[in-house]
């Protein structure tokens, strides 16, 4: 057996090959039919009025933040715990970033720390425009505090939901959507669904969802909306600066087959989580994944805390073992306030927000995508224990 293990990765099947050979075979390989197709299958899943696919999941937040007019000095909010493009759109459109720690249970943006800081701006009379909230690894913010306090401080909220997809919050599947004034979602292969490279933003609000669909094909529009007059059918206008942030027919399509699945991947991430669950629960050189009592964890990634800090082996030694036994795992994610550019443009330095940077040495994502079976489950699990054990 000369298998390995990823942290994550796609699931293909045939009726996904199928579905882009068709596309192969039509007329339209981009800018045709099957973009709005996946449009409107996204707003039927999710709940939204308006969803725009683009190229990728940092373009989706890229146009959030050009649709929102998020302008230069404007403060934006994000968790040191994500990917960089979570904080890296706001820097596009020359706005300045700023950062609130996590809830050391749940590993997303922490409500009371966020108020603190938005007193504290509020002290000094600045506002901030808007917080980028991310359902880490799956699991949901506590969308009801943000949203309280959205109402309190006015900020627009934005769902960086790239992880979330299929979870649930307060038994609703589409919560993501009526918290959050735009949702963007990521669909490379490590992902839920796949698209190859893709994203989307969702959205209820009509102006936005055509601001984006604008911005996203060189700022040109033949939509009424904004035209200031038409001289006929091969007719567009260019108002604002855009880019070329399409996304491909191929890829809607598979997009669409890889869709009609996503219930049944989230309930195998499910399973793969309880087994895990059941076996890091009963050591406790190991923290598994909190799940709140009114959410339902999507498990996009199973990051496992490892004491390391009372554990003979360092993560860097423990990593190179399990190169050794075929098992790749990652970290999600050095804070992003740490990283050089953060640190010098914006002076964060360590120490500032302590819980993410104290689950950041201990975090692991261990392999976790449906097609695992119960005997790929066994085998890295025991390899994960025994290297410890060795290891004494
Ligand atoms: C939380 C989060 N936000 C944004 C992105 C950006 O998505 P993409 O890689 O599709 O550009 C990712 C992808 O890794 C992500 O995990």
């Amino acid at each position: 057996m000369n298998k390995f293990f990823s942290y994550g990765k796609q699931t293909i099947t045939q009726d996904d090959i199928d579905a882009v050979i068709e596309i192969l075979k039509s007329d339209w390989m981009t800018q045709g039919p099957t973009i709005a197709k996946f449009e409107k299958v996204l707003c039927e899943k999710f709940g939204g009025k308006y969803a725009s696919v683009v190229a990728n999941g940092t373009a989706a937040l890229h146009l959030i933040a050009l649709g929102l007019e998020w302008a230069k000095d404007d403060i934006i909010i994000t968790s040191p715990i994500t990917f960089l493009a979570s904080a890296n759109c706001a820097i596009y459109v020359g706005a300045k970033v700023d950062f609130v720690d996590i809830d050391s249970k749940t590993y997303t943006i922490d409500p009371e720390k966020l108020e603190e800081k938005l007193k504290l701006y509020a002290a000094q009379n600045k506002k901030v425009k808007a917080v980028v909230a991310v359902d880490y690894a799956g699991h949901p913010c506590n969308w009801d505090a943000l949203k309280t306090l959205k109402e309190k401080f006015g900020f627009q909220l934005i769902n960086d939901y790239c992880h979330a997809l299929g979870a649930e919050y307060n038994n609703d599947a589409q919560y993501a959507i009526k918290y959050a004034e735009a949702v963007n979602f990521s669909f490379h292969p490590v992902k839920h669904i796949t698209t190859g490279e893709g994203g989307t933003v969702l959205t209820n609000n009509e102006k936005l969802d055509k601001r984006i669909k604008t911005f996203r094909t060189h700022g040109m529009t033949k939509d009424e909306f904004f035209l200031e007059k038409n001289d006929g059918p091969w007719y567009y206008e260019m108002h604002e600066v855009g880019f070329n942030y399409r996304i491909t027919d191929l890829q809607c399509a598979l997009g669409i087959s890889q869709l009609s699945k996503l219930d049944k991947f989230i309930a195998r991430r499910s399973e793969i989580a309880r087994f895990y669950d059941d076996i890091f629960s009963k050591d406790d050189r190991f923290i598994f994944p909190y799940v709140s009592k009114n959410v339902k964890h999507a498990y996009h990634l199973y990051p496992l805390q490892i004491k390391f800090d009372q554990l003979k082996i360092s993560r860097k030694d423990f990593f190179a073992k399990l190169k050794e036994q075929r098992i790749i795992g990652q970290v999600h994610y050095i804070p992003v306030h740490l990283q050089p550019y953060y640190r010098n443009n914006f002076g964060f330095k360590p120490g500032d927000f302590p819980v993410a940077e104290r689950f950041y040495e201990r975090e692991i994502s261990i392999p976790m995508y449906p097609s695992l079976t119960d005997e790929d489950l066994n085998y890295i699990s025991s390899a994960i224990i025994e290297t410890l054990n060795k290891s004494v």
